[in-house]
């Protein structure tokens, strides 16, 4: 199936970012939020990154104008979805708002289009469940920042056609990225690792084994991780992160089990990166301070 059109549905960290490298990618696209302060915050952000692309050379003038010309936006679901062929999800890691949004997307939605969520963890088999079409709807799991970072993991829920994820990886390739399917399990490849690895981080500082800084530099200097596991949470958001955790620990286990400091943080308000504090501070423009 050729895709021309995506909506992308959740401007927060993640959905303003696929909707950047959706635009570059050719095809035209909606990004939508229930939030309007949200939404513009999300499309300066589409903005200052194509203009840095720019600068940088790695995009030019022209393709950030086209890029630009191709990227509408919304607060109204119907605006965004009704002529979609891809929908790409980025609201809260949350079941039950996922299932919600699937059921009234695939009322608005044209029926040959793919509804993708870009869940970290959850189940897109249930989100399939809240369809007519769980032959139709998959993981499309984008990685932050979704213009930088090179894969997409493609998720196959027990219903998704191959002729669905076929699409999904010719879309991908469109957006610039590498791809790889996994079978539906809790976490994929990815998120797996990834929230392990920063679950053993979070209790080696709640041991007193070391500082962030310096469990952060360990991992970077001596196992060659582009960044501490510490500073990765922050990104991700330490919300996000722990609703990842929560669920894993529920379907995988109890190495899974969030830290009494994780929770501690989440539950003064320090999100990470986006709330200007998490383990680490940072100014306004998202700098370490
Ligand atoms: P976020 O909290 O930054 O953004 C979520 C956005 O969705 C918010 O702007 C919110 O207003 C909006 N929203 C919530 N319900 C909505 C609805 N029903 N309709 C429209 N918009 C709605 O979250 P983030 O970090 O962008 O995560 C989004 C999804 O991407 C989650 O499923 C998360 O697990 C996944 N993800 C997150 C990564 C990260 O590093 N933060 C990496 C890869 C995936």
């Amino acid at each position: 199936m050729e895709v021309k059109r995506i909506a992308v549905i959740g401007a927060g960290i993640m959905g303003g970012g696929i909707a950047h490298v959706a635009a570059l990618g050719g095809y035209a696209t909606c990004l939508l939020d229930l939030d309007a302060a949200i939404l513009e915050k999300g499309l300066d952000t589409i903005r200052r990154n194509l203009q840095k692309g720019v600068e940088r050379g790695k995009v030019t003038e022209d393709e950030m104008k086209a890029a630009l010309g191709r990227l509408t936006h919304t607060l109204d679901l119907e605006e965004a979805a009704s002529g979609a062929d891809l929908v790409i999800e980025a609201v809260v890691e949350d079941m039950a708002a996922k299932l919600d949004l699937f059921g009234r997307l695939d009322r608005i939605a044209p029926g040959h289009a793919i509804l993708a969520s870009n869940t970290s963890a959850l189940s897109v088999t249930e989100m399939g469940g809240a369809t007519n079409r769980p032959d139709r709807v998959l993981g499309m799991h984008f990685f932050n920042p979704p213009h930088i970072m090179r894969l997409v993991e493609i998720v196959r829920g027990l219903e998704s056609s191959e002729g669905s994820i076929r699409t999904a990886e010719e879309v991908s390739r469109g957006m610039g990225k590498e791809t790889v399917v996994v079978n539906e399990s809790p976490g994929f490849i990815t998120s797996r690792v990834n929230a392990l690895v920063g679950n053993e981080a979070f209790r080696m500082l709640q041991e007193g084994v070391a500082s962030a800084e310096d469990i952060d530099t360990a991992v970077r200097l001596g196992l060659n991780h582009p960044m501490g596991p510490l500073e990765m949470a922050d990104m991700v958001g330490l919300d996000t992160r722990l609703l990842i955790l929560e669920h894993l620990q529920k379907t995988l286990g109890d190495l899974y089990r969030p830290t009494p400091i994780h929770l501690k943080h989440v539950a003064a308000g320090r999100l990470g990166r986006k709330t200007g504090r998490g383990v680490y501070t940072y100014d306004e423009q998202g700098k370490r301070k």
